[in-house]
C-alpha cells in the first residue's frame, strides 16, 4: 500500500506513468466515455481548511470513476472536538478505500497515514501541496512537452507550493529560480527530495525580476496562505515588490506560461493583465486537478492498469 503525502513519495518513473494515464483519462472524459474502474470504492475527504478546487475535483473525479465520497470537516466531525487523529484514522480507514486530507502540519497527515489501513492523499498541508504540482506539471507538458531542462520562476512566499516545486524539480530534472522577500525564504530542509536538492535545480534571487529572466514558466501564489491570516498586514508590506506583472513576464522567454494554483488576488501577487492575459493557463491548471487526481486515485487503488 502506498500513500501520497509529498511529491517525493513517488519516483520519476511513476510520474511519467501518471502523466500518461491522466492524458488518457482526460481524453475519455472529453469524449463522454463512461469509465468506472472504482465502482463500489469510497473516498473520504477530510477538510480542516477551506477549499473550492480540491473538493470539487476529488468529488467529481471519484463519481466519474464510478465511486462515491464522504465529506468531513473539522467543525462537522469529532476532529473539532479533539478526537485524536490516530483514532480517527483507525475508524475512518475501516470503512472507506481511500482518504484525502487537507490539514495544517505535515506531521498530522503523517500520523493519520501511520494509522490508516488505506492509502492517504495530501490535499494540502502547511508544508506541501503535491496534487497541485502534479496538475501544474501535467498542464506544462500538455502545452510545451517535457518539463525536463526547463526553468520555473517562483515569485513570492516560500510556502507549501514552493517547497513542492523544489521536490518536483529534483525528481523531474528541471530548475527552479526562487525569489522571496527576506524572512519568507523556503525552508530548504522541507524542499529536499530523496536525492537532496542539487544546486543545479534550485537558485535563489533576491530580486524577483532576476528570477523571471529566461524562465519557461512564471508562477506565484497568495501572499498569505491559509493558517497564516494573523500575519496578513505584515505580509502585504513585505511582499509589495513580489507582484507578477507584465514587466516581469517580459523578462521571461517569449513563450513562457503563467500559472497560479488559485484562489488569486489581482493587484497583490499578480496583476489582472497577467492572470487574465494570453500567457496565463490558470483555468487549464484548475481543470487538470481533476484529471491528474483521477489517475492518482486509480493508481493508488488498482496499481498500473496500462
Ligand atoms: N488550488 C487549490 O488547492 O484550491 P482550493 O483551495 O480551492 O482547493
Ligand atoms: N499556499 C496556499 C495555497 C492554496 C491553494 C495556501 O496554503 O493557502
Amino acid at each position: 500500500m502506498k500513500h501520497y503525502l509529498q511529491f517525493s513519495d513517488f519516483s520519476a518513473d511513476e510520474y511519467h506513468y501518471l502523466f500518461e494515464r491522466a492524458a488518457a483519462i482526460k481524453a475519455k472524459f472529453k469524449g463522454y466515455e463512461k469509465y468506472h474502474p472504482l465502482t463500489d470504492r469510497t473516498l473520504a475527504m477530510i477538510f480542516e481548511k477551506a477549499s473550492t478546487r480540491t473538493r470539487v475535483s476529488f468529488e467529481a473525479g471519484m463519481y466519474q470513476l464510478g465511486g462515491s465520497v464522504v465529506h468531513l470537516t473539522t467543525e462537522g466531525s469529532q476532529l473539532g472536538r479533539s478526537e485524536p487523529i490516530e483514532d480517527s484514522a483507525k475508524v475512518i480507514s475501516r470503512m472507506v478505500d481511500l482518504v484525502m486530507i487537507r490539514t495544517f502540519e505535515q506531521t498530522k497527515i503523517e500520523a493519520f497515514a501511520a494509522n490508516s489501513r488505506v492509502p492517504v492523499i495530501n490535499g494540502l498541508t502547511n508544508e506541501f501541496h503535491p496534487c497541485q504540482i502534479l496538475a501544474d506539471i501535467f498542464t506544462f507538458i500538455e502545452r510545451r512537452g517535457s518539463i525536463a531542462g526547463k526553468t520555473v520562476a517562483w515569485v513570492g512566499d516560500g510556502n507549501n507550493m514552493a517547497n513542492t516545486w523544489l521536490q518536483a524539480a529534483e525528481l523531474l530534472d528541471f530548475r527552479v529560480h526562487v525569489s522571496t522577500p527576506r524572512g519568507y525564504e523556503i525552508d530548504e530542509k522541507l524542499a529536499v527530495g530523496p536525492r537532496g536538492t542539487s544546486a543545479a535545480s534550485y537558485q535563489f534571487f533576491s530580486d524577483p525580476m532576476d528570477a523571471c529572466r529566461g524562465a519557461d514558466l512564471v508562477t506565484t501564489d497568495v501572499w498569505t496562505s491559509m493558517g497564516f491570516e494573523a500575519e496578513n498586514e505584515e505580509r502585504r508590506r513585505a511582499f509589495a515588490d513580489w507582484c507578477v506583472d507584465e514587466d516581469m513576464m517580459a523578462l521571461a522567454r517569449p513563450d513562457a506560461l503563467f500559472m497560479h494554483c488559485l484562489p488569486a488576488h489581482r493587484g497583490e501577487e499578480v496583476t489582472a493583465e497577467v492572470i487574465d492575459g494570453p500567457q496565463s493557463v490558470v483555468w487549464d491548471e484548475a481543470e487538470n486537478r481533476m484529471h491528474v487526481q483521477k489517475a492518482l486515485m486509480e493508481y493508488l487503488l488498482l496499481g498500473r492498469v496500462a
